[in-house]
């Protein structure tokens, strides 16, 4: 996070609340928030994209009705890809208008939500989504606003993307079979919608423009082909190519994002150049962030339980930090062998050189890793608490009440103040959903 600060004491202090303190008040483990960072990451895409409102915030990364209203405040659009994201977003008080609904399986109910509440756009998936959502507004005497999500045959996860002819993977309708020129097609033929733009999403955690540089020449090839085959009828979808999100973030020391200037600048010079190329005007340019808003200003601060150390043979040992969550609240090292960093912040380190330490939860595996290298005080002591950094998307949002853990809280700080954002889950709170 931008507010974080260290004392002479070693004490962390985030947006000017002191990280103990927090962690005496609200307990551990525990999110917490710095507002005005994920704030100024909503400002700073919107002013790279020109108009806030072509930047949907992807609230899977992190979402609450109060999160939802620092999004709407800043101005940005919003994708979600449930009902409950999207009730969570109304209940915020998120303007219907601007958000788009994803997914590939989007229930008939959550479809009638999405058109009752008067959303902005649908992106439709698949073949049986463009049908339903056509008897849907027809029957309401609406004609719903769609994007045809397309697969581009480009993955791209870091410093590497792979082009490929066809994906085998679930969402989207192919271009390279066809299937994304008849689901327009059929888009087309609906009276029930309307086509406003295409989509692609390529990946996440990505730090290059070349991905997104195949993506848009390929669904700008697309455009210039409906526009031969269609003329007018797709003037609307001319207006706008949707990218998607994928933007990457730094979670240690080892990754260098762009800004989202310079990753704007890149899309823009590469739009321009594939639209110049096949007799476009140039579209409008709209993504989907959600790391990269909502990841940067997040730590977790745990307590330390236990410290272990345990002899490899040969001389070698590995310090195990078992700190009081772990795979419950942030699966993503085990899930994608995700990297982070932890550090103590409630006290100096010792003057001993740090140790390399595997900060693991309290789970029942042994794949419970949180960190699975980092460099800690040698006094390193239960009671200790430490931070992990980058937390702030994909971490809560995939939480699970695994081994009966309950879920953390989430807190909010900005100016030196803080307020709970998420209670933290309890047993009661377990029992309650068993039956019998
Ligand atoms: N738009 C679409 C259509 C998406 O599917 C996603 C992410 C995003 C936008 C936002 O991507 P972002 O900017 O946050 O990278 N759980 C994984 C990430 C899965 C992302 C799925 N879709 C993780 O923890 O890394």
């Amino acid at each position: 996070p931008r507010h974080a600060a260290r004392g002479a004491d070693g004490a962390v202090r985030l947006a000017g609340a002191d990280v103990t303190a927090l962690a005496e008040q609200y307990g551990t483990p525990l999110f917490v928030v710095d507002e005005a960072d994920f704030r100024a990451r909503c400002a700073e895409h919107a002013a790279a994209y020109g108009d806030p409102s072509l930047v949907h915030y992807a609230a899977k990364a992190f979402l609450t009705a109060e999160t939802a209203r620092w999004v709407a405040d800043e101005g940005l659009g919003l994708d979600v890809c449930t009902e409950g994201e999207l009730r969570t977003a109304l209940r915020g008080g998120f303007p219907p208008e601007r958000i788009t609904v994803h997914g590939n399986n989007k229930s008939r109910h959550e479809l009638a939500a999405a058109l009752d509440a008067g959303v902005g756009a649908v992106v439709v998936d698949s073949y049986v989504e463009i049908a339903r959502l056509d008897e849907l507004a027809r029957a309401r005497d609406v004609r719903a606003d769609v994007m045809v999500r397309v697969t581009v045959g480009v993955e791209a996860h870091t410093h590497e993307f792979i082009a490929t002819a066809h994906e085998d993977q679930k969402f989207g309708f192919s271009l390279a079979s066809g299937d994304a020129t008849e689901a327009v097609r059929r888009v087309l033929k609906s009276p029930g919608l309307h086509l406003v733009g295409l989509h692609s999403h390529i990946g996440s955690q990505i730090f290059d423009a070349d991905g997104f540089e195949l993506a848009a020449r390929r669904v700008i090839g697309l455009l210039a082909e409906l526009r031969d085959e269609h003329g007018e009828a797709v003037s609307d979808a001319l207006g706008t190519v949707d990218l998607g999100g994928g933007m990457g973030i730094a979670y240690t020391t080892a990754d260098a994002p762009r800004s989202p200037a310079w990753m704007a600048a890149e899309l823009r010079a590469i739009v321009e150049r594939e639209s110049a190329r096949v007799g476009l005007a140039p579209p409008r340019i709209a993504v989907e962030p959600g790391r990269a808003i909502a990841g940067p200003g997040t730590v977790t601060v745990y307590e330390v339980g236990t410290v272990k150390d345990v002899e490899l043979g040969g001389g070698a040992r590995r310090r195990y930090v078992s700190v009081d969550g772990g795979m419950s609240d942030n699966i993503r090292t085990a899930l994608y062998d995700a990297h982070y960093d932890c550090r103590v912040v409630s006290r100096t380190a010792g003057t001993a050189p740090p140790v390399r330490s595997r900060v693991v939860g309290k789970h029942c595996e042994s794949g419970d890793v949180v960190v699975r290298d980092c460099w800690l005080p040698a006094d390193l002591a239960p009671g200790d608490l430490v931070a992990v950094a980058a937390t702030g998307a994909y971490c809560y949002a995939m939480a699970s009440a695994y081994n009966k853990v309950p879920r953390p809280a989430v807190v909010a700080v900005a100016d030196g103040t803080s307020r709970p954002l998420l209670r933290r889950e309890t047993l009661d709170d377990l029992a309650r959903l068993e039956v019998g």
